[in-house]
C-alpha cells in the first residue's frame, strides 16, 4: 500500500486545496484551532489548512507524500514552528499528545485508503480524545462509487486495482459514529469530489465529541 503512494507522490502535482477543503477551512475553521490532517498526502490540503488554523499536524504512511507536503510549506513560507509534517499511521495518532484550544481533525479521501480495521482503531482514538471540544471531518468514497467492484475483491467492499480501495457503506459508519459523537452534518452525493470525467457520490461527515 505504502509503495503505491510513495511511488504516487515521486510523481504527483496537484496543487489546489480539494472542494472539501475549501469548504472545511471557509465554514469551520477557526483562527485558534489546531488541525491533523489524516492521510495529508503532498499537503494541497495542509497548506489552506494552516493558513487558517493555528498549528497543522500532517500525518502520511508514504515517505515521499511527506517530502512533497514538506517542500510545498517551505515554498509558501509557512513557519516552521506553526506545523509538524510526520510519517505515520492514522490509526496510531495519540491525540493527547496535541493540545488545542479545539482539535480538528480532517481526513479527505484517506478513510477509504485504509482497512476497517484501521477505521475502528481512528474512531476509538478520537472517543478517547478528553482535552476539550473535537471536531472531526471526514470525506471518503462509498459502495454507490463507479468504481465500486473493479478490481480483486480483497475484503468486504475492499477491491485492489493498482491500489486499495475499500468502499464505505455510508449509513453503517454513520451509525458507529453516532454510537460515540454528535453528528453535526452526513451528505452523500455527487458533485463533491470531482476528477477528469469521474464525479462520484461521495459520504462528508462532520462530527464532534458528545456534549
Ligand atoms: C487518495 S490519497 C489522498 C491524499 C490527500 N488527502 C488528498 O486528498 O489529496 C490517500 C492518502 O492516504 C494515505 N494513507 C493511507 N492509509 C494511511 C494510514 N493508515 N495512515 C496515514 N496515511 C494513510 C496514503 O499514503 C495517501 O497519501
Amino acid at each position: 500500500m505504502t509503495a503505491f503512494w510513495d511511488h504516487h507522490y515521486a510523481d504527483f502535482n496537484e496543487d489546489s486545496p480539494s472542494p472539501f477543503c475549501t469548504k472545511v477551512a471557509a465554514d469551520l475553521l477557526l483562527p485558534t484551532d489546531s488541525v491533523v490532517e489524516l492521510g495529508c498526502g503532498n499537503g494541497r490540503d495542509g497548506l489552506a489548512l494552516v493558513r487558517r488554523a493555528d498549528f497543522y499536524t500532517g500525518v502520511d504512511l508514504s515517505a515521499n507524500a511527506i517530502q512533497s507536503a514538506g517542500e510545498r510549506f517551505l515554498g509558501a513560507r509557512i513557519a516552521t514552528q506553526r506545523y509538524s509534517l510526520t510519517v505515520g499511521d492514522f490509526s496510531k495518532v495519540n491525540f493527547a499528545t496535541l493540545e488545542a484550544s479545539r482539535l480538528v481533525v480532517y481526513s479527505r479521501f484517506s478513510l477509504h485508503a485504509d482497512s476497517e480495521v484501521a477505521e475502528n482503531a481512528l474512531l476509538d482514538h478520537l472517543a478517547e480524545y478528553d482535552l476539550g471540544p473535537i471536531l472531526v471531518c471526514i470525506e471518503a468514497r462509498t459502495i454507490f462509487d463507479e468504481l465500486y467492484e473493479q478490481g480483486e475483491l480483497i475484503e468486504r467492499n475492499t477491491y485492489m486495482t493498482d491500489h486499495y480501495r475499500r468502499f464505505i457503506v455510508p449509513d453503517e459508519f454513520k451509525e458507529k459514529v453516532d454510537r460515540r459523537f454528535t453528528v453535526n452534518s452526513f451528505e452523500v452525493e455527487r458533485g463533491f469530489a470531482p476528477y477528469g470525467s469521474e464525479d462520484p457520490i461521495v459520504m462528508r461527515v462532520v462530527f464532534s465529541g458528545k456534549s
